[in-house]
């Protein structure tokens, strides 16, 4: 009998063909709608290999039912929904996505950048409010981007597809990770400083490091007290880094002059949510790695996983603990 897969998410018909040709599989059929926790929880108990997206919780209960599992594939970069050491306890094998998403991931994180830099969604409004009335010598004015620096929290393939990028812009990139990147700063020109020179001098502030124990709001009252009252916080990696309440207070009381959110701390947020409220932040849905191309490859890369595990040969990006 072929060993069987459960999908948490309907997927492409060429994504599910291609597991279908060695494999049974199951597939919860919505797409924008993520399975329910009930049926992830029963799944788990047969499937010998589960393909997630980021919202779904793969928690210890579920890997502990889960008598057949080899291998959890995610179609991310960040697998911080899943208990890898759960995981690693039951030999079960843990595959994601990086690399593929970096330069995608790297272009919405600079667009974030700007938009909020120079004040577009407000721009935007305006015109929808039918509100722009004679030119003015202040209106909508913001930030520059050219020559400012730009600090980057975390320096992975993220963290160096958008200090890249802002080399084009000309600016002055310093980046805080917990090992330095001689390569890094040969090639981009960015320099190693300290978590808190970082803070105090940067125009943007970038946060670009994986959800862990160790960053669970790192970004906190104290971090945004230490930033430039003209700087920007920019975050396209996990909400989870980030106490909103302290970033509510920041944008408020204007320790810093705005922020763009592509994530949260509970995703998703509805439109009552308290940083909505401030006409300083600039806010997206979690769409980072969201181009056709990138979500593609994405797919298949998982589903590659799925058939490598299952096959008994090492998956090609397996999470390393
Ligand atoms: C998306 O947030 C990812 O981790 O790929
Ligand atoms: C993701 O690919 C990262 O390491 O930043």
């Amino acid at each position: 009998t072929k060993p069987y897969v459960y999908m948490t998410r309907k997927m492409p018909a060429s994504i599910v063909e291609k597991l279908e040709a060695e494999c049974d599989v199951g597939m919860w059929e919505k797409e924008e709608e993520p399975v329910p926790e009930e049926v992830l929880e029963k799944e788990l108990q047969t499937a010998d290999a589960l393909f997630c997206t980021i919202s779904d919780p793969v928690n210890k209960e579920n890997i502990n039912q889960a008598e057949n599992l080899k291998i959890i594939a995610t179609m991310a970069v960040g697998f911080n929904n899943i208990d890898v050491e759960a995981a690693a306890a039951r030999n079960i094998q843990i595959a994601h996505t990086p690399g593929v998403l970096s330069e995608t991931t790297a272009d919405l994180t600079f667009a974030l950048l700007m938009a909020a830099a120079r004040r577009i969604p407000e721009g935007i409004e305006v015109i929808k409010n039918n509100e722009w009335g004679a030119w003015a010598p202040f209106f909508l004015t913001g930030q520059d981007i050219h020559q400012a620096r730009l600090g980057i929290i975390g320096m992975g393939r993220i963290g160096e597809a958008v200090a890249k990028r802002g080399t084009g812009f000309d600016m002055d990139i310093v980046y805080h990770n917990r090992s330095r990147k001689p390569e890094t700063e040969k090639e981009i020109g960015a320099r190693y400083v300290e978590l808190d020179e970082l803070l105090e001098t940067s125009d943007f502030v970038c946060v670009m490091t994986p959800y862990t124990n160790e960053t669970h709001h790192m970004m906190n009252r104290e971090a945004f007290q230490k930033m430039k009252n003209t700087a920007i916080f920019i975050n396209s990696s996990r909400g989870g880094t980030v106490d909103e309440e302290a970033l509510f207070e920041a944008l408020k009381n204007g320790d810093i002059r705005g922020a763009g959110l592509d994530v949260f701390e509970n995703e998703p947020i509805s439109a009552d949510h308290r940083l909505l409220s401030l006409p300083n932040v600039t806010a997206l849905p979690h769409i980072g790695s969201a181009s056709e191309n990138t979500r593609w490859k994405m797919a298949e890369m998982t589903a590659n996983h799925i058939l490598q595990g299952l096959r008994g040969e090492k998956p090609d990006h397996l999470v390393s603990l």
